[in-house]
């Protein structure tokens, strides 16, 4: 018999993920040690917001005999996400334009099932979010790639507007951005909605800007959060709770239409049908009854802006090149090293865990997760300090 293959794509997604799997072996052996720090992935590093743990228990008690019945966007759920919506961004959303979906990963799939052909491109900046080319793979779309500025990481929209072409079919933006922390002005997203809208004549159809938002409430107290859907009416935004709530393991979140997009009906009832074809790519029935207490809680964000300017002030002050996040739960910091996986792997010998910029396609940077604990931050500094380019 010949040898067992799977599908010719997996082979490209392997190799998309290849970097991210290598550096999770070295991880995964390393992590549960004692006195590890720990600063790679948005992980909860502490017990969980008491609120979250009373809401989920709340709402697993069953009320009636379909509590646990096959659940697809549940209409309070859909409710709670469209009032947020309209009071947070000061447009008409309807429940109708919100899916409820496992997290931003689940509505990134959905989007990109939704929206996008065989062979369609789709155009989104480096450094990202590690996993948008393996999904796009997954779909057989063509990731297209340009770098944000390298003085400020804001959106390089020369690069952009020289990228489009007749092919493109969704930009994908990032705001606030993982890894930079960058938060895309209003200027660049007017000035992004104008390129847009010209390419999208000039090729006869709406070229989609998916606005991946799953930190649009992790915004420090000196910056302030602008979307993507205010400035172009062909926009879809992704959401996820696993951030603001610290709970990536349970996954909810939402896709939800601008509703500036006009005759908008069919969509909705194609992102439905992509939800169900994709797999049932809906949350759990308990996480969404609990959602309306859900939105109400979020981790302690002047915390984290003290983990943010403590760790940016230390490190700056010995030499380490960064810029202030505007928000997230990142900071992105140019490695003293040029070959960043080396300079990794050498914290990584004294117990403290980063991850390395070229898992980001950025090599020569890395990034510190901020949902490190404060205990982790005072053992990881000297560590940081030593590293230093100024040591
Ligand atoms: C930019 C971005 N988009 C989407 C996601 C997926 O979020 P979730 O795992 O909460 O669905 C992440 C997670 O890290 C992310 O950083």
């Amino acid at each position: 018999m010949p040898d067992p293959r799977p599908a010719a794509r997996v082979t490209a997604i392997t190799h998309a993920l290849t970097p991210l799997r290598s550096y999770l072996e070295l991880w995964d052996g390393l992590r549960l040690q004692p006195e590890v720090c720990d600063f790679v992935f948005g992980n909860p590093q502490e017990m969980p917001l008491p609120g979250f743990v009373d809401a989920i228990r709340r709402h697993a008690e069953p009320k009636d005999k379909d509590w646990f019945a096959y659940k697809r966007s549940e209409s309070e759920a859909r409710e709670v996400v469209a009032k947020s919506l309209r009071e947070w961004r000061g447009l008409p959303f309807d429940p109708e334009d919100v899916a409820l979906t496992p997290g931003a990963f689940g509505a990134l799939e959905v989007a990109f099932r939704t929206l996008l052909d065989a062979g369609d491109e789709v155009l989104f900046s480096l450094p990202p979010w590690f996993l948008y080319e393996p999904m796009l793979l997954s779909v057989d779309a063509v990731p297209v790639k340009v770098r944000v500025r390298a003085d400020d990481n804001d959106l390089d929209l020369d690069a952009i507007g020289s990228a489009i072409g007749p092919r493109t079919r969704a930009v994908i933006v990032n705001t606030p951005n993982n890894p930079t922390g960058r938060i895309y002005p209003p200027a660049t997203l007017r000035a992004l909605a104008e390129l847009l809208t010209d390419a999208s004549d000039r090729w006869g159809r709406p070229i989609w800007l998916i606005s991946d938002e799953p930190y649009a409430r992790l915004v420090f107290s000196d910056a302030q959060f602008h979307s993507p859907s205010a400035y172009y009416p062909y926009t879809l935004i992704s959401y996820s709770y696993g951030k603001v709530l610290l709970t990536p393991g349970e996954r909810i979140g939402w896709l939800a239409l601008s509703p500036s997009i006009p005759d908008r009906e069919s969509l909705r009832g194609a992102i439905e049908v992509s939800q169900i074809a994709a797999g049932w790519l809906f949350p759990n029935a308990v996480l969404q009854y609990a959602l309306g207490d859900l939105e109400r809680l979020s981790i302690d964000l002047p915390g984290l802006q003290a983990k943010r300017d403590r760790l940016a002030g230390d490190l700056s002050a010995v030499g380490y090149d960064l810029r202030v996040p505007d928000g997230t739960f990142y900071l992105w910091v140019r490695s003293p090293d040029p070959d960043d996986v080396a300079f990794c792997r050498r914290l990584a010998d004294r117990g403290v865990l980063v991850l390395p910029g070229s898992i980001c396609e950025a090599p020569g940077f890395f990034r510190i997760s901020l949902t490190g604990s404060n205990d982790m931050i005072d053992r990881a500094l000297p560590t940081f300090r030593r590293a230093a380019p100024e040591h």
